[in-house]
């Protein structure tokens, strides 16, 4: 029995956290490695729905272990909320079920000040971020100056540390006509939270080595999507960090050949959410009509996201880059009742024909695509649970993409409830 480690193949958003928490039953640990409170996850259980953002989504099946790895951005006030409005629901999160790095830089208030005022300047253009201080966590990580969550328990060391890091900051806020921050009051905000969340806070690496040990699954969960990659996405407008399944060694503390079957999630057609580069964007009717059928609204920010015919081209793409074994395909349901449906298969850039995503953003918004168009299907899949119950158009749509994409479809979603899910093939059977 292999491993799985799942990733969003788009842009965000694809129902990562629905099929995680499907296959959560056949795993014994759910661990997040990357990105922080940026991703919104939604689980609809028996018409219950549960908004997640920073635990993994197996934390509400009852006996799994969620892990919040070293390579996430952590805000400690966001998790204690997070974990107060789960316990509402009836959801139990305690140190049993719930493990944080204790490696994991830290999201402090004045990262999310930064991202919301570099955002709100019109000096330069916007990425569209979700404005909760993610990129200038992880540029604190990378130079060397991130509080983690280990400094949690020596606050009586922790003063280099933070007049490092307020160096800094500082140095930034007055240039930028921004009141700078006071290292007594940081202190004091970081004394009050930091035993809600010291609770949780552990070796992750050794945890992962038990697990091994004693054959235990694990299911790696990962958040935002591969086009939205630091290095692979459609740069600058990404997240700042590695989003593809290679990065759950590191952003957890295990090696590579732990990571197991890759399994990329997509839906059947293309969603972004904030600026940057979409060639199958469509600003008509027929994007209104996918958005209002498929919901397309952030579970983070409300924003409305922007909606398009299914990329194969980027997928082969994501696919190649993301190390993709199989794919879920989510939201088919929301293609139901189309006279045709279009699938993008290359594209024209002025008068070259190119069958990848260029690296340039100023080429990468200057293509056009060039569509197949297939005959739609009339019949409703919402809610189907087997392969037998979709119409035989449908399942032309699923052949030809995994034709295009070069990747076997794994499972299919028909809409948000846990078991409306068709399982073609067991991940955890392995490659
Ligand atoms: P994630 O960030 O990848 O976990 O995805 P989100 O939860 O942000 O967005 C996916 C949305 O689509 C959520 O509201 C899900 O409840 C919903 N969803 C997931 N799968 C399906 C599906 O197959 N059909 C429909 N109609 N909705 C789905
Ligand atoms: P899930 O896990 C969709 C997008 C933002 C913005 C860019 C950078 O729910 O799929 P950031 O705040 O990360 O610096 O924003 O990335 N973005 C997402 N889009 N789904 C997400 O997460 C996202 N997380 C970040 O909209 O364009
Ligand atoms: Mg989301």
């Amino acid at each position: 029995m292999a491993n799985v480690a799942v990733i969003g193949a788009q842009w965000g958003d694809e129902g990562k956290g629905k099929i995680v928490d499907w296959l959560s039953a056949r795993a014994d640990v759910v661990v997040r490695f990357q990105g922080g409170h940026n991703a919104g996850h939604t689980l609809v259980i028996d018409g219950v729905t549960y908004k997640l953002s920073l635990l993994p989504s197996g934390v509400v099946r009852p006996g799994k272990l969620g892990i919040i790895g070293n390579g996430v951005v952590i805000d400690p006030w966001a998790l204690v909320e997070e974990i107060d409005r789960l316990k509402s629901q009836g959801v139990k999160v305690t140190p049993d079920n719930l493990m944080i790095a204790e490696n994991a830089a830290l999201i402090l208030p004045l990262h999310r000040e930064l991202d919301r005022f570099r955002e709100s300047s019109n000096r330069v253009a916007r990425i569209g971020t979700t404005g909760r201080g993610i990129g200038p966590a992880y540029e604190d990580k990378v130079g060397r100056r991130a509080l983690r969550v280990i400094d949690l328990k020596n606050l009586d060391s922790i003063g280099p540390k933070i007049d490092r890091l307020l160096a800094h900051h500082n140095a930034l806020r007055r240039g930028s006509g921004i009141e700078e921050v006071d290292a007594a009051a940081l202190l004091r905000e970081l004394t009050e939270i930091a035993p809600k969340v010291l609770c949780y806070a552990g070796p992750v690496w050794r945890k992962l080595e038990q697990v091994r040990l004693e054959g235990r699954r694990v299911l790696f969960e990962g958040a935002q999507g591969a086009l939205l990659d630091v290095d692979h996405g459609t740069y600058p407008f990404v997240t700042s960090s590695n989003t593809v399944a290679g990065e759950a060694a590191p952003g957890s503390g295990c090696g590579p050949r732990d990571i197991g079957f890759v399994l990329g999630i997509a839906k059947a057609y293309t969603t972004r959410v904030g600026e940057g580069p979409f060639p199958t964007e469509l600003n008509d009717e027929t994007g209104e009509r996918i958005g209002r059928t498929g919901a397309e609204f952030g579970t983070v920010t409300g924003r409305k996201r922007r909606c398009g015919w299914f990329d194969a081209v980027l997928l082969r793409q994501t696919a190649a880059t993301g190390g993709i074994d199989g794919i879920a395909l989510t939201k088919l349901d929301v293609l139901d009742g189309f006279d045709h449906v279009q699938i993008c298969v290359g594209y024209r850039l002025g008068d070259r024909m190119l069958d990848h995503l260029p690296a340039d953003a100023h080429d990468q918004v200057r293509l056009e695509p060039v569509y197949e168009t297939m005959q739609g299907w009339s019949e409703s899949t919402r809610g189907a649970r087997s392969w037998a119950q979709l119409p035989a158009l449908a399942i032309k749509y699923i052949r030809r993409v995994e034709e295009l994409i070069a990747v076997p479809v794994a499972l299919l979603s028909t809409s948000p409830e846990r078991d409306d899910t068709i399982l073609v093939r067991d991940p955890f059977m392995g490659r």
